[in-house]
């Protein structure tokens, strides 16, 4: 697999880097984006020199880590990257280069995601720290294409599975931050209706929503701010739009 040219442009567009590290409420997906953000900045506080943004697209968050060496390795047609990959995920980089692996929103859209994760450890020095995030529910999107949808305890096994160690866990925009994010795309999934007079009145529907969009936004933030972040735990999240997990890989190698 290898990313096209409309799909690479697309990841690094300006609006789509602003709408990831500085989103505003009125953006289409403010009430994730915004969240997912929160959940990444305390990484930054990681002492790592070195960052290696695995599936970086157009690496939105590279400067939340200013200051380090930052590597960039994606699927054959990405530009400017610092290290090839195979269409296999595997990275022409020599084993233990990194002391934080940074994979986001790539997880769901790999074939076989334990290959990855143990792709991602083994350029991780002993010690270093794998960051994950990917999605909960959310809507089908392919980049290029799109395999699956996360649980929590899923996820930490996939990532002890391929021989991370002390994984936690976050779920990001839960409970009734979760259901205004979907009350907000879902509105605009109702585009298919058959007949033309249905589609008119929804078109009007949807120009007025997109007016209300910052408003309802602005109420989400008021009354569901503490159901951004939590850890997986937490009550009142079985439902949510992201997760993030941290991983450290072992610093010995298992007997
Ligand atoms: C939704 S984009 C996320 C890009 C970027 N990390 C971000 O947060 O915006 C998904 C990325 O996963 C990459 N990708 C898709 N399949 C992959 C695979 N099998 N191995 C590695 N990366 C893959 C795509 O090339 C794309 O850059």
């Amino acid at each position: 697999m290898s990313l096209d040219t409309s799909l690479s442009s697309v990841l690094a567009d300006q609006g789509y880097l602003r709408e990831r590290l500085q989103p505003r409420r009125g953006d289409d997906f403010y009430l994730h984006l915004v969240d997912l953000l929160a959940a990444l900045r305390p990484i930054t506080a990681d002492p790592a020199e070195t960052v290696l943004d695995y599936g970086c697209g157009g690496s939105p968050y590279r400067r939340l880590f200013s200051q380090r060496t930052y590597h960039r390795t994606d699927l054959p047609g990405t530009p400017g990257l610092d290290h090839a990959m195979d269409e296999a995920g595997r990275v022409d980089a020599p084993d233990a280069s990194y002391e934080l692996v940074l994979c986001t929103q790539v997880l769901e859209h790999v074939r076989h995601p334990g290959a990855v994760l143990r792709e991602c450890l083994r350029l991780l020095k002993p010690g270093g720290r794998l960051v994950v995030t990917t999605h909960g529910l959310f809507e089908e999107h392919g980049c290029p294409a799109d395999f699956r949808r996360w649980t929590a305890d899923g996820l930490a096994a996939e990532m002890q599975d391929a021989g991370a160690q002390n994984v936690r866990v976050q779920k990001i925009t839960f409970g009734g931050r979760a259901w205004m994010f979907f009350m907000d795309r879902w509105s605009c999934c109702l585009t298919g209706l058959r007949s033309q007079q249905g589609r008119r009145g929804m078109q009007l529907v949807l120009g007025l929503w997109r007016r209300l969009q910052p408003a309802w936004h602005r109420l989400a933030d008021a009354l569901f701010a503490h159901q951004a972040v939590a850890p997986a735990g937490t009550a009142d999240s079985m439902i949510y739009v992201g997760l993030m997990a941290v991983g450290e890989k072992p610093t010995q190698a298992p007997e």
